[in-house]
C-alpha cells in the first residue's frame, strides 16, 4: 500500500520507541495517526509534540476490550483506517535459560507481545476487510526468525507473531480482500528497550557461568548492540516494506547471520525429505 496524505493509522505502543518513529514518519507524510499507549502522560506528551495529525488513546493491549473501543473511537473521530500497526511490544526481565525462566514473566510477554497483536488483529482489521482497503504491520523482531538463546519467551512471542501474519495474509489471499501484511524483524534499534537487553548480555554472571561457545554467542550480540539502528532510520525501512507489500521486512539485516542459518537448516531439511 502506498503512504499517501489523507490516510488514517493506528499505531500501538506509540508513546517512544520504533512506535514513536512510525507515528513520527506517518505524520510528516501527511497521515493522520492515532498514538495508543499504555502510559497516558507519555503517550499525550508524544502526540502532543508530533501535532495536530497525532491523537493520543490510552490502553492496555492485552486488554482486548479497551483495544476494541479504541478501533470504535478512531472510527468515528477520523471515518476511516488504512494502516494497523500492532507495535507494543516488552522484553523478558529475566535472560535465563529456558528451564529456569520465569513462568509469570513468560505469561506477561506473550500476554503483550502475542495476544497485544491477536487484539489488535480483531478489533481494526474487519474495519480494513469492510473497506477492501488498507495493510497491516505487524513489528515482530528477528528473534522471531532465529532461536536466540536466554530470550525464550520473547522469541516464542515474536514467532508467534510471525506465524500470526503470514496466516493472516493467507486468509485475505485466500478470500481475495485487497488488504496487505508486512511483519518487521528488526535487529536492534536504539530505543529504551534495549537498554534493558545491554544490562542482560553484560551481565557479569554470564561471564563465570557460560562456556565459551555461548560467551561467543553473548559477545556477537552485544557487538550487534553497538552497531544498532536509530528508530527513525528503522521506521523508513520499515514504511519501505510496507510500500513495497513485502510480508517479511528485515530493517536491519541479519547480523551475525542467524535468520539465514535457520532458513538454510528448513532447506536442507527439505532437501533431506525428497525421496
Ligand atoms: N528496540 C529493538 O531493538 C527491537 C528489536 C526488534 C523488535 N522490537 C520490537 O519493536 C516493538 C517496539 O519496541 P521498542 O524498542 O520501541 O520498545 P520501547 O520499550 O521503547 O517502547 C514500547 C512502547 O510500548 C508501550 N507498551 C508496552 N506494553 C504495552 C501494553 N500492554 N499496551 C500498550 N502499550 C504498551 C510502552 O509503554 C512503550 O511506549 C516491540 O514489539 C519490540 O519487541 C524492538
Amino acid at each position: 500500500m502506498l503512504i499517501e496524505s489523507g490516510q488514517v493509522a493506528v499505531v500501538t505502543g506509540a508513546a517512544q520507541g520504533i512506535g514513536r518513529a512510525l507515528a513520527a514518519e506517518l505524520v510528516g507524510r501527511g497521515v493522520s495517526v492515532a498514538l495508543v499507549d499504555l502510559h497516558e502522560d507519555e503517550v499525550r506528551k508524544t502526540a502532543g509534540e508530533l501535532g495536530d495529525a497525532a491523537v493520543p488513546f490510552v490502553a492496555d493491549v492485552t486488554d482486548g476490550d479497551a483495544v476494541a473501543s479504541v478501533a470504535e473511537r478512531l472510527l468515528a473521530r477520523f471515518g476511516r483506517l488504512d494502516l494497523v500497526v500492532n507495535n507494543a511490544g516488552v522484553a523478558p526481565n529475566d535472560g535465563k535459560p529456558l528451564w529456569e525462566a520465569d513462568l509469570a514473566d513468560w505469561r506477561r510477554v506473550v500476554e503483550v507481545n502475542l495476544f497485544g497483536v491477536l487484539h489488535g488483529i480483531r478489533a481494526f482489521v474487519p474495519h480494513l476487510v469492510a473497506a477492501e482497503r488498507g495493510h497491516v504491520l505487524n513489528i515482530a523482531s528477528l528473534a522471531g526468525l532465529t532461536g536466540t538463546p536466554l530470550s525464550a519467551s520473547y522469541g516464542t512471542s515474536k514467532h508467534a507473531v510471525v506465524a500470526l501474519s503470514e496466516v493472516l495474509r493467507a486468509e485475505l489471499e485466500m478470500l481475495g480482500l485487497p488488504v496487505g501484511v508486512t511483519v518487521a524483524c528488526p535487529a536492534f534499534v536504539r530505543t529504551p528497550m534495549v537498554e534493558g537487553t545491554r544490562e542482560v548480555v553484560e551481565f557479569p554472571q554470564w561471564a563465570e557461568r557460560l562456556g565459551d561457545n555461548a560467551a561467543a554467542v553473548l559477545a556477537a550480540i552485544a557487538e550487534t548492540l553497538g552497531d544498532m539502528l536509530e528508530p527513525d532510520e528503522a521506521a523508513r525501512r520499515i514504511l519501505a516494506a510496507v510500500e513495497a507489500d513485502r510480508l517479511h521486512a528485515l530493517p536491519g539485516g541479519d547480523p551475525g547471520g542467524a535468520a539465514r542459518h535457520r532458513a538454510q537448516r528448513v532447506i536442507d531439511a527439505v532437501a533431506a525429505a525428497q525421496p
